[in-house]
């Protein structure tokens, strides 16, 4: 056997025990690499004569094409049988049930879904969404939407108080989200079409009251908006938001420092049946929200002129009107943190309130 006959053995042996990528890679590098046995071999034309380099020479060149070739038909099966092999070790049985994953334990919280429902609702009226800070000034809280220093409407607000500061002045924490309204006056221009949801303090505790809360503010301001306007929207918006397809209203004179005139809202329902209220039928009345058109003054305090622009405003109390939609009893379990609670009373995270999908199916 010629000394070439016998390195194509070897070689096509190797080739043939190489178990993997890796090693068939090594066999090519030993054979055909930079140094591998058969370059070491095709150096040595150049030292040959002619009729040498024709029989030795073609004779090297048939064992470099033949082990290249057997070479790539391996490579080409390791592949393939890493590729079968890996399919095998990661099938995966889909008729396993889903594992539940914290994301599927996770509830939203009522309130942040109630917020959700409403921001759903208005978002589809054109409305967008305004928020301020809790911490607020005497300015944006009282004086700015018309309450007079000293004024009684001051003190049924049951406002904490913070400690004077440097310049003497004492903050607050907000009251309601109604401040926002001349922080959005101040920073837009009309027409404005907000919602502000957000987080309200008052000295106030039982269970029905908690000293922090919960209101959503509404605004619009613009040459033309008026008290029809607001009770169509109003309407729509309890419709919507309790899921039915009527709901009588009853408008209520009132008094608000910052509207005029000023209404309080009850919507015609049935207690009859235990925690949960039924809306749209029965012969009680509930009274879900404070609202009117927005007093010159305050449109003033917020740099607008009252004799071009007009508009209406609301304010809703959102932990009562959460209790009353799905019937949770006491309000200070809403910031107990408890877990059992969360899970029964929580919502699913992937469950969005749409108008289109139900906004709490
Ligand atoms: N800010 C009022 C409150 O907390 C609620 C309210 C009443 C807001 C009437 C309004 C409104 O915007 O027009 O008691």
């Amino acid at each position: 056997m010629s000394d070439l006959e016998t390195l194509k053995d070897n070689l096509l042996a190797e080739v043939t025990a190489a178990g993997d990528e890796a090693a068939i890679e090594a066999v090519r590098v030993n054979a055909l690499g930079k140094k591998g046995s058969i370059s070491e071999l095709l150096k040595t034309l150049g030292t040959m004569t002619p009729e040498e380099r024709q029989t030795r020479g073609a004779a090297i060149n048939a064992l470099k094409t033949d082990i290249f070739a057997a070479i790539t038909a391996r490579k080409s099966d390791l592949k393939d049988a890493a590729i079968a092999e890996r399919l095998a070790r990661e099938t995966v049985d889909i008729s396993l049930p889903v594992r539940s994953s914290p994301a599927e334990r996770g509830r939203i919280h009522p309130i942040s879904q109630i917020i959700d429902e409403i921001t759903a609702i208005f978002a589809d009226m054109g409305f967008s969404i305004a928020e301020g800070p809790d911490i607020e000034t005497d300015h944006y809280n009282f004086t700015a939407l018309n309450f007079p220093e000293g004024h009684p409407a001051r003190e049924m607000h049951d406002t904490f108080f913070f400690n004077p500061d440097a310049n003497g002045e004492r903050k607050v924490l907000r009251t309601h989200t109604s401040p926002v309204q001349i922080r959005t006056m101040e920073a837009s221009s009309p027409p404005i079409r907000i919602i502000i949801p957000g987080k309200t303090y008052r000295q106030d505790s039982d269970a029905t009251h908690s000293p922090m809360f919960h209101q959503v503010e509404g605004l619009v301001v613009d040459t033309k908006s008026n008290v029809a306007n607001m009770r169509w929207i109003l309407e729509e918006f309890c419709k919507t938001f309790f899921e039915v397809d009527d709901v009588t209203m009853r408008f209520r004179p009132s008094f608000f420092p910052f509207t005029e005139p000023s209404f309080e809202v009850d919507i015609q329902c049935d207690r009859s049946s235990g925690p949960i209220v039924k809306f749209g039928e029965g012969t009680d009345w509930m009274e879900i929200l404070g609202c009117g058109m927005v007093h010159p003054n305050v449109l003033r305090a917020g740099g607008l002129d009252p004799d071009v622009y007009q508009g209406f405003a609301w304010g809703m109390g959102l932990d009562r009107i959460a209790m009353l939609k799905y019937g949770m009893p006491d309000l200070r379990n809403f910031f107990d943190a408890d877990v059992r609670w969360m899970s029964h009373y929580g919502f699913r995270p992937l469950d969005m309130p749409t108008l289109f999908g139900g906004l709490s199916a």
